[in-house]
């Protein structure tokens, strides 16, 4: 099979907003929308698009990534439902039935000359450097440069994704499985290093996010431990003009009380040592994803990467 020819521009950072209705547009003429709505669809576009915009592709090569990961599993509305919905693992008849979607998905797209050009991503997520994918077991660059980018996000996807029956991995247990992988030149640490950085942010987003919430829940403790000083003293002393003056200052809601006060501290007091454990877990997982990253790089260095792809 012939590998599809990309024209990677680089440079402008993308912003992808509005794009999702266009494509969607586009893609319901396929009459198979609930593969469209499926959480793990979404996902999969989601981080597709987060390892595009990172490694700064052109708008069009995005729209086109964007779309093969939309389309990547509709091989899937022709898998008979007790295979696709089956609770628990598949005997190797069923998954030979269910690789099958990757073929299946590709002959949906030749359908549409719109879709032509896709067919040979869609056939080929499920592919490994190594050889060891399917459906048709290319190696390297044999394998699509998106099929290898939708591959990342897909495993990615459906490792972190909570699911009725199981929590899904934090993302640094996601990424540690996929450097296994990738180790075994199974998939693309290269692509995964922009994955990699793009949570890298997101984590330092959370921080930052976190450390305000902490300071603000610190400020609002503080008013409400002098609150509490003033309630005791009027409970110890009575209500003196001092306490009413001091307690005038807070134009608190007429119901206002100790009770309610008391209650507020305990509430606050648990959502900060809540943001407390966030953080902490937050620090703990962008250290570890430093760590990834330079293993995922190294190792990226040594993979034979796609000729004609330039950034
Ligand atoms: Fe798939």
């Amino acid at each position: 099979m012939k590998r599809t020819k990309i024209d990677v521009l680089g440079s402008k950072r993308m912003n992808v907003q509005d794009l999702d209705e266009e494509i969607r547009a586009e893609v319901q003429i396929l009459g198979a929308l609930d593969i469209f709505t499926d959480a793990h669809v979404l996902g999969v576009t989601k981080t597709t698009t987060k390892i595009c915009e990172e490694m700064e592709v052109s708008y069009e090569f995005l729209k086109h990534c964007v779309l093969c990961a939309y389309l990547h599993d509709v091989g899937k509305i022709k898998v008979p439902s007790e295979v696709l919905q089956k609770n628990g693992k598949l005997t190797e008849d069923e998954f030979k039935i269910m690789k099958m979607h990757t073929v299946y998905g590709y002959e949906i797209c030749m359908e549409y000359p719109n879709f032509k050009n896709l067919a040979p991503i869609v056939r080929a997520h499920h592919e490994s450097f190594d050889g060891s994918g399917y459906p048709d077991g290319l190696v390297g660059n044999q394998i699509p440069f998106e099929a290898s980018i939708i591959k990342v996000a897909d495993v990615y996807d459906a490792l972190t994704q909570r699911r009725q029956y199981k929590e899904g991995y934090k993302q640094s247990q996601a990424i540690g499985i996929m450097l296994d992988d990738a180790r075994k030149n199974r998939m693309s640490a290269r692509i995964m290093s922009y994955l990699i950085n793009y949570l890298l942010r997101e984590v330092a987003a959370r921080i930052e996010e976190h450390e305000n919430n902490i300071e603000q829940f610190k400020e609002q403790l503080s008013v409400l431990h002098e609150l509490e000083t003033i309630y005791k003293s009027i409970y110890d002393r009575g209500y003196t003009k001092k306490s009413q003056r001091k307690l005038e200052r807070y134009n608190l809601s007429p119901g206002y009380d100790m009770s309610t006060n008391a209650n507020l501290l305990t509430a606050k007091q648990k959502a900060l040592e809540k943001e407390r454990e966030w953080l902490e877990f937050c620090k703990e997982e962008y250290k570890t994803l430093k760590k990834q990253l330079a293993e995922a790089v190294s190792l990226g260095k040594k993979e034979k990467w796609y000729p004609n792809i330039s950034y």
